[in-house]
């Protein structure tokens, strides 16, 4: 019988391997996807093999990504807590998704996965592998504590090398990271304490702090069609072009660190810095273009849908009807999301240059002062009237009630 275990490279899911067949003989068939964690693919097929994996799968999905995940979430304006821009949330569905179908192909019995059991990660793996697959047994050795006995990496390097692995794995460990083409996640270390300052020099990886950002502005343009990126500096790129270009250029000028203490689903709080240059600039300017092309009732029902979109992702609920439902919503605003938009990046700021769209809402002659002729000044005076009448009617019983 075999399993598909979802593969990093890294020493956690390397000691899965040998764990997995000793202890319920499997074979082992690894996975690993690529949204764009770069060098972190490196001498990877080395080690599978190496751990005794039957077969290695690297499945590079970074374009869908971006089209299936990255892009919905952008549209949505979706925002977790105000902060956190789900970089790691949006890409598990993904992930999860490709485990299926491999497990589908090999005609495997289980999926096995190395999140912890007391993050978010495990619930979005385990609840996309239901929805798409819910015959699947599932296996997350973290949470089997009475035969998953290794609790540090010296734990596990010790535990590969009693099973004949012996692979050049550090035993101090780092930051717990999680990285893709829309971010990067750090936590643990010095960050688990919140009433401590992040040492950034050793935590960023996408760029520098603001403070050593060159004091002199970048200038971009970026252009949409339908709510979708598709030019850089008027070059057409596609969306992982774009998001690649992106993370350079504001990661050089210290844009989309943030450090916040999030509601994890599983009740704990938790405090993480990520690295989200080239996503914050695309959803800045997304929505600097939403200002321009959307009515004022779309705009307020959106923002809700977009902060109900984000907590959907947030908890692995990608795979349901209301997320369906909400993207199509989503979607059908999108419609007029056409035109420009020029930024310049300056030490941590992005600082709007200019906003332009052929379906623009914006009309220069009703908004200046100087009188139009399709806003008369006197049709205020009735509006308001009855705008502000139930406010003058309970002002009224109020000053009557307090008579008597
Ligand atoms: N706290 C973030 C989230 O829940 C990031 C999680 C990072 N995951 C990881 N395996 N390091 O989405
Ligand atoms: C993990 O537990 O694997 C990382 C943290 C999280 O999922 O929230």
């Amino acid at each position: 019988e075999k399993v598909v275990l979802a593969y990093s490279g890294g020493l956690d899911t390397t000691a899965i391997i040998p764990w997995l067949k000793e202890h319920f003989n499997y074979d082992v068939i690894c996975c690993c996807i690529d949204c764009g964690q770069g060098n972190e693919l490196d001498g990877l097929e080395e080690r599978a093999k190496l751990s005794g994996a039957e077969k290695l799968y690297i499945i590079n999905m970074i374009d869908e990504f971006c089209d299936e995940y990255i892009i919905p979430c952008v549209q949505a304006g979706a925002v977790y807590e105000n902060k956190y821009l789900l970089g790691t949330s949006m890409a598990r569905p993904g992930i999860a998704k490709k485990l299926v179908e491999v497990a589908r192909k090999e005609g495997a019995v289980a999926i096995c996965h190395g999140a912890t059991g007391k993050g978010n990660d495990q619930i979005r793996f385990e609840l996309g592998i239901k929805a798409l697959a819910p015959d699947l047994k599932i296996i997350a050795p973290w949470r089997m504590t009475d035969i998953w006995t290794m609790q540090s990496r010296e734990d596990e390097i010790a535990y590969c090398k009693a099973h004949g692995i012996d692979l050049p794995f550090s035993a101090d460990s780092s930051y717990s990271r999680d990285r893709n083409l829309w971010h990067i996640s750090h936590e643990g270390l010095e960050l688990e304490d919140p009433g401590k300052e992040p040492n950034y020099d050793h935590i960023l990886m996408l760029g520098v702090t603001p403070q050593k950002a060159p004091d002199k502005e970048t200038e971009i343009s970026l252009s949409f069609e339908v709510g979708v990126p598709v030019a850089l500096n008027g070059k057409k790129m596609k969306v992982s072009e774009i998001i690649t270009e992106l993370n350079e250029l504001g990661g050089a000028n210290g844009i989309g660190i943030i450090d916040i203490v999030e509601n994890r689903v599983v009740g704990m709080k938790s405090r993480g810095v990520y690295e989200t240059p080239g996503g914050t600039i695309l959803m800045e300017a997304h929505s600097a273009l939403e200002e321009l092309v959307l009515d004022r009732a779309t705009f307020e029902v959106k923002k809700d849908m977009g902060n109900k979109f984000a907590q959907i992702v947030y908890e692995g609920k990608w795979f349901t009807p209301l997320r369906e439902a909400i993207q199509s919503f989503v979607e059908s605003t999108q419609q007029y999301v056409t035109g420009e938009v020029k930024l310049k990046l300056y030490k941590g700021n992005i600082i709007k240059a200019g906003t332009t769209s052929p379906y623009s809402l914006y009309s220069e002659s009703l908004a200046s002062f100087t009188t139009g002729d399709l806003y008369d000044h006197h049709d205020a005076d009735g509006f308001i009237t009855l705008f502000g009448l139930p406010l003058k009617v309970r002002a009224m019983k109020m000053a009557q009630v307090n008579k008597e």
